[in-house]
């Protein structure tokens, strides 16, 4: 029979990538847990209108790219694209909207999209949302945090490309502006932002096709139709990115690909990555909330895409991989009964134990104690369980010690 293989753009993460994960994981709990943000962990699936409404009808995501169903219920339902429209409904629903709320989260995302290098079907990420301040501090403290998660991962060469995209009212009269300019150009377009002019003339600025990219270099900016207060508030950014050294660059192209910003929008790129060079996106959505059913509530978030910094931690440092303590070497009925309970006692003073389960002779098993680079073999024969003694071989020296069983909770690795 054919075997069955993982499915296109999803991946399996083995040992030795695993230990990247682990390590991410562990550096993003600690960043954001001392920023007093606290983890969120909402459904995998969710009724498509969430993003239909939330994301907008006009975005590559939900145009193309949703993983939508219908349950046996009839429902229709998608597995999440991104996590910012989530975390936003469970907001909503728990009533979470009073004060400032500091949220993250991480987990498994999907979108229908060509699997290349750092781009998958199934891909995760890490984002932080904070709900309930229009605060320029906050734009600030969350790239900060994006910084600051990024640099302890040993990332370098970060440059956070900075934009602001108005609000509401602001961008309505620059996307007519956008229109009018770009109107009398339709026919050289290339047939997406062709499509775009009337259904979202900003991502045109996104394009990807030269021809288009010459046309767009001399498009009305987004930054000369800032309201007033828009404008400010984009300055303060600037100004309180600057105070925290934070390396940024202006860049009145950057639209993001969701519907749902205003203001302040960002994205985080590395220079060791290549064509999926940007490792975090994210910005200002003061009018999600509402859209989506609640109270005035401005907002914002990025999100890290964990693929890519996985490709990079590759590249840069060995995988951590995480020490093994004691293997457990046991022959002979009576001792491997003792074997099994005395790997549950070392466990259980803290220490990383393997219990070989081989039957083999001895010199095998201790063979395998090498290979796993194990710091000292637990060994338990006929003699030594009668006795209720165990040797250590530590395997460097090759030392050898005998204990009583009555001796383990004195064990220890000097
Ligand atoms: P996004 O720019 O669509 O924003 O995605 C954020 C990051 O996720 C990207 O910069 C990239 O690193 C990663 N990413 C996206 N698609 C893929 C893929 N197919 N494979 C691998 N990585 C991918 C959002 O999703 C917003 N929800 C961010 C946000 C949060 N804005 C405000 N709050």
């Amino acid at each position: 029979m054919t075997s069955i293989q993982a499915s296109r753009g999803t991946k399996d993460i083995l040992s030795p990538e695993v230990y990247y994960w682990q390590k991410l994981e562990a550096i993003a709990r600690q960043v954001l847990h001392q920023a007093s943000y606290v983890e969120v962990r909402t459904p995998i699936f969710e009724a498509t209108e969430l993003y239909t409404r939330g994301i907008g009808e006009a975005t590559d995501i939900v145009g193309k790219e949703m993983y939508s169903f219908l349950d046996r219920g009839d429902r229709s339902l998608t597995l999440r694209p991104e996590g910012t429209a989530g975390v936003v409904r469970a907001a909503i629903e728990h009533s979470l909207l009073q004060g400032v709320q500091r949220l993250w989260y991480l987990g498994a995302m999907f979108r229908y999209e060509r699997p290349q290098a750092g781009r998958q079907r199934q891909f995760h990420q890490l984002g932080v949302e904070v709900l309930g301040s229009d605060d320029p501090r906050i734009d600030a403290e969350v790239i900060s945090l994006a910084i600051n998660f990024l640099e302890q991962v040993g990332i370098s060469g970060l440059v956070v490309q900075l934009n602001s995209v108005g609000s509401g009212s602001d961008r309505q009269v620059y996307r007519q502006a956008l229109v009018d300019y770009f109107t009398p150009f339709a026919a050289d377009l290339d047939p997406d932002s062709r499509d775009r002019l009337e259904r979202n003339p900003l991502r045109i600025l996104d394009s990807k096709d030269p021809h288009t990219q010459a046309i767009a270099a001399h498009a009305p900016q987004i930054l000369n139709y800032l309201s007033q207060e828009s404008r400010q508030h984009f300055e303060q950014v600037q100004q309180l990115l600057s105070d925290l050294n934070i390396p940024f660059a202006l860049n009145p192209r950057l639209v993001r690909g969701l519907d749902y910003y205003t203001r302040t929008a960002f994205e985080i790129q590395s220079s060791l990555l290549g064509s999926q060079s940007a490792v975090c996106g994210g910005g200002r959505y003061d009018r999600l909330v509402t859209e989506l059913g609640g109270n005035h509530t401005p907002a914002v978030g990025w999100a890290i895409g964990l693929e890519r910094l996985v490709i990079l931690l590759a590249q840069l440092a060995a995988p951590p991989l995480p020490r093994l303590d004691f293997y457990l070497v046991s022959r002979g009925a009576l001792a491997e009964r003792q074997a099994l309970k005395i790997a549950a006692q070392v466990r259980q003073l803290g220490f990383r134990v393997e219990l070989d389960v081989s039957g083999a002779k001895f010199d095998k098993q201790l063979k395998r104690a090498d290979a796993k680079g194990a710091i000292a073999a637990l060994i338990v024969g006929d003699a030594e369980a009668e006795l209720h003694q165990i040797q250590i071989k530590w395997l460097k020296s090759g030392e050898q010690q005998t204990i009583a069983q009555t001796e383990l909770d004195s064990l220890t690795l000097d």
